[in-house]
């Protein structure tokens, strides 16, 4: 018998974690190595968090705070789905935990029964099957190819209902497709979940405030008001504010659930640090230009990205509506043939061929459930990411 609980056999460890770490080896190998695959910001906190966090902590705001967070935590977080979503909640319809994934972890975790059923459109982001795997929940999963635009339509959603099914997963914009739902596909989909008031919603709207052209972003309870008693809005300072190693995630939900994930959490990690809590705070609250300044950049970039990989042949690049991703199809180079000899077979193929012949760390499109696709993330430095697309197109006409 194997000392490791049985429950873990279930999981597999984050994908793209893995790839980023195997980019990390190579480089420090000497190898001349572009990371493409790690959904974060190469863009600094910004100069009045920091500084709200020095503040804290010269304050003396080094000592336990509640396991929802602080009061002003809560109240700018109410203040936030206010003011972005016409989003009304109290402090107890409010969580606050160590990031997004924790938040989605916890509701899991004081939700979910073995055998119950996540509808989760795919491709998703690698969390979402993994989480709900702990407890014994079963992942539905839903194509969503490029043809729908990466997005799950409301007879797809229909058709995934049972009996079973405990909650469904929306992610918009998405990671890893940048796809966003419209008003209109809310609410095309919320007209289905309102004949199966069994099923609850778990919207991540983490990118929310990433997104470009004219794209206007919605989150569910907002278009349809009658599904936020069983919807929990999960949101973040990871993304947008450029915080992701203060580790500050929150949702907001119906008091009974929020009661369940906070008993979850207060036998766990107790809460998020209280001076990220301070941070968070002064992020929520203050000016948020620097948001309209960074996505002009994570737009010229996804402009630059697209179309470079749109001239690399085999490949093809839709433009996302938001988030710092894109999702190219290489189908076209399944089933040729590397300098090397080895016949490319599948997407996991692709980026193994990138990475070793030209240094380009992607993640494979089977790490988020639709082939054959791959991701690359353009958070980072644009001649970087001119170079690495230079390096793929290289990569591509090597094929034959
Ligand atoms: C769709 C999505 N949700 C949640 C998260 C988790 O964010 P956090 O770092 O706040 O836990 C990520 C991070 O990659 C994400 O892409």
């Amino acid at each position: 018998m194997s000392f490791i609980a049985d429950r873990l056999s279930a999981v597999k460890p984050s994908a793209t974690i893995a790839v980023s770490q195997k980019a990390r080896e190579l480089a420090a190998e000497g190898r001349n190595i572009i990371s493409l695959g790690a959904g974060e910001p190469d863009f600094d906190t910004p100069d009045h968090i920091i500084e709200a966090g020095k503040k804290a902590l010269d304050d003396g705001m080094t000592r336990y705070t509640g396991i929802n967070g602080t009061p002003e935590l809560q109240d700018a977080i109410i203040a936030k789905y206010k003011r972005d979503n016409g989003l009304e909640y109290t402090r107890d319809q409010i969580h606050v935990s160590c990031g997004g994934k924790p938040v989605i972890f916890n509701a899991m975790m004081a939700t979910v029964n073995p055998g119950d059923e996540i509808i989760i459109p795919a491709p998703y982001w690698v969390s979402y099957p993994d989480i709900p795997a702990f407890f014994g929940g079963e992942s539905v999963i839903v194509d969503c190819p490029p043809e729908a635009d990466f997005k799950m339509q409301p007879e797809q959603l229909e058709a995934a209902i049972t009996p079973k099914t405990k909650w469904l997963f929306l992610n918009s914009p998405s990671n890893p497709t940048g796809a966003g739902y419209s008003e209109e596909d809310l609410k095309a989909l919320a007209d289905v979940l309102l004949r199966h008031d069994h099923v609850w919603i778990m919207t991540d709207d983490i990118y929310e405030h990433l997104v470009y052209d004219d794209f206007k972003f919605f989150t569910i309870a907002q278009v349809e008001p009658k599904l936020k008693s069983r919807t929990l809005t999960m949101n973040g300072m990871s993304k947008a504010y450029c915080m992701t190693g203060w580790r500050v995630g929150f949702a907001g939900g119906p008091v009974e659930l929020i009661k369940a994930m906070t008993k979850v959490q207060s036998q766990s990690i107790s809460h998020t640090a209280a001076v990220s809590q301070a941070a968070s705070v002064a992020a929520l609250n203050g000016s948020h230009d620097f948001i309209k300044s960074n996505n002009a950049v994570f737009k010229e970039r996804r402009d630059l990205v697209v179309s470079m990989l749109n001239q690399a042949t085999g490949l093809s690049c839709p433009t996302p509506e938001g988030a710092f991703y894109v999702y190219p199809s290489c189908a076209g180079v399944i089933g040729k043939k590397t300098p090397a000899g080895k016949v490319i077979e599948n997407d996991e193929d692709f980026v193994t061929y990138m990475l070793e012949e030209e240094g380009v760390a992607a993640v494979h499109g089977s790490a988020f459930g639709l082939s054959p696709h791959f991701r690359i993330s353009y958070a980072t430095a644009t001649d970087l990411l001119e170079d690495a697309c230079q390096r793929i197109q290289r990569a591509c006409a090597a094929l034959t």
